[in-house]
């Protein structure tokens, strides 16, 4: 019989830690729905203590997710234990993770606590986790950069306490795969219990090693859990990714012998959702969810692959849920059909309310683009604006004049808290004169820090999708918008953006 390797996935909080990668409640609920059906073992759904917001966040969840264990971070201490325990009371199978820096940089210059404190602490905060929930990961925060005698002595204290998992994350990315795998294995032989725990690696990708790290920390090491995130969204250079992590052990089974309980079919469907809810764009060469991962643009390559499939493929497309790119609905289909293709493309919708605003979306943009893709769809139904949350602002219409040698005007009707404003203005460019003119009554002054323009679908009869990327105040936030009309679709970004400005949300960051 093979052994099992345990899937957590982090996206909705250490990859929400992604500066703009921020995600409300609602979308967070949408993503961990999408996680289940993945079927990973564990969804770390926030840290509760971080905000009021998180809190919500995990307790929806908690509630919602049948099928996966569902996870709290919570600082070593008994204040944030109990707020995650609190959060995930009532949930069906439930997780509290701890954890306390232990690299002598850390304890020193960030915690200003000595080594036999941060011992006590460890211990004590399993020992109180224990008593609230049967299943508790405790981290070692730096842990590849701290000593391994100090580790052992921790380790083997909190495994005492009832920690199920013990987690070594690479917080800063400084591994390499053979010397991180051996430091694993290293504190696995050393720690005398250390049989009473699933060991987890939890890798950053500073150096471009996450996946690499992780798979040695799982080959070399013998860690039975291994710690990611979608798109490996994630803090500066992101997380170890899902879908690599997960591929290149299924793909090499020869190698690494080992079972997961992930079905690969729904993560194009997932890796999707991640980045159109956060605006982060998955490049086209990305392994596996990239537009290219599947394309043989060579005639050689192209003759092989007609030939026989594994010249040049070790994957098949398929079984990551590409699908060739068809046309799925068009103008005269109608709800039941359009219900039927959220399930079929793994969305769930909240009520009935939620999916006739959907539908009349789907409706108004039928009746101007007549082929809708999967792709559309989804962009559709990424689209917050769709279930009304955090609607400060909210896009009306846009009429816009952009003539060569003239000035581009452009005039708006947008919401605020559902009343509506009408702003003009010139700009260098249609897109410019439109922001502009929000701008103009909104007087954000928020300075704006990133402007893309993606074909969802990829042909000039595709949908635009735009991120813009805003900073105030020391914030960093995301917006998404999706329209025919680039002009439009920006509008919609921006609106988006300021939503979430606007929603204030302050968190606490686990590695801040
Ligand atoms: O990278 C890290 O050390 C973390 C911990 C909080 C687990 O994300
Ligand atoms: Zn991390």
């Amino acid at each position: 019989m093979s052994e099992k390797l345990v899937i957590f996935d982090t996206t909705l909080r250490d990859g929400e830690q992604s500066p703009g990668a921020s995600m409300t409640r609602d979308e967070k609920l949408r993503i961990a729905r999408q996680l289940e059906r993945l079927r990973v073992d564990v969804i770390e759904a926030g840290f509760a203590a971080s905000s009021n917001g998180d809190f919500e966040a995990v307790r929806a969840i908690a509630h919602a997710i049948k099928d996966s264990t569902v996870c709290s971070l919570a600082r070593a201490n008994d204040k944030d234990i109990a707020r995650a325990a609190a959060a995930l009371e009532g949930g069906n199978s439930v997780r509290i993770h701890t954890f306390i820096a232990t690299s002598p940089l850390h304890m020193e210059k960030k915690l200003r606590m000595t080594p036999d404190e941060v011992f006590e602490q460890s211990v004590q905060s399993v020992r109180f986790a224990r008593n609230l929930v049967g299943d508790v990961e405790f981290s070692a925060e730096d842990g590849y950069r701290s000593d391994p005698d100090f580790l052992c002595r921790v380790f083997e204290a909190v495994i005492k306490q009832g920690a199920t998992t013990i987690n070594v994350p690479d917080t800063v990315g400084y591994a390499i795969p053979e010397l991180y795998g051996n430091f694993i294995r290293d504190l696995r032989e050393r720690v005398p219990n250390s049989d009473k725990a699933i060991w987890s690696v939890h890798c950053h990708n500073d150096l471009g090693m996450a996946v690499a790290n992780s798979l040695a920390g799982i080959k070399i090491g013998g860690a039975r859990q291994v710690e990611c995130t979608i798109n490996g969204l994630g803090e500066r250079a992101g997380n170890c990714s899902l879908e690599e992590v997960v591929m290149a052990v299924r793909t090499r089974r020869d190698y690494f012998g080992l079972d997961m309980r992930i079905d690969p079919q729904h993560i194009l469907a997932t890796s999707r959702m991640v980045s159109q809810t956060t605006g982060f764009v998955v490049q086209p060469n990305k392994a596996v969810v990239g537009a290219n991962a599947f394309a043989h643009a060579s005639g050689i390559h192209q003759d092989g692959v007609l030939k026989a499939r594994d010249t040049y493929e070790i994957m098949r497309a398929e079984d990551v849920g590409w699908a060739a790119n068809k046309i799925v609905l068009g103008k005269l289909s109608g709800r039941n059909a359009f219900k039927q293709r959220l399930v079929e493309l793994g969305v769930s919708m909240e009520s009935e309310s939620d999916i006739n605003t959907a539908f009349a979306r789907f409706k108004e943009l039928a009746d101007r683009k007549s082929e809708i893709f999967d792709e559309d769809i989804l962009a559709l139904v990424s689209d917050e604006s769709v279930t009304h949350e955090n609607e400060h602002y909210g896009f009306v219409s846009l009429s816009q004049h952009s003539e060569t040698g003239e000035r581009p005007h452009a005039s708006i009707v947008f919401t605020v808290q559902g009343k509506e404003t009408h702003g003009d203005s010139d700009g260098n460019g249609p897109v410019d004169a439109s922001l502009k003119a929000i701008e103009a009554h909104v007087h954000s002054g928020a300075e704006m820090v990133l402007y893309s323009v993606n074909a969802i679908s990829g042909s000039t009869e595709s949908q635009g999708e735009v991120t813009v990327r805003l900073q105030s105040s020391g914030r960093i936030v995301n917006g998404v918008g999706a329209d025919p009309d680039i002009v439009v679709a920006s509008a919609k970004a921006y609106l988006s953006a300021l939503n979430k400005l606007h929603s204030k949300a302050e968190r606490v960051l686990a590695q801040g």
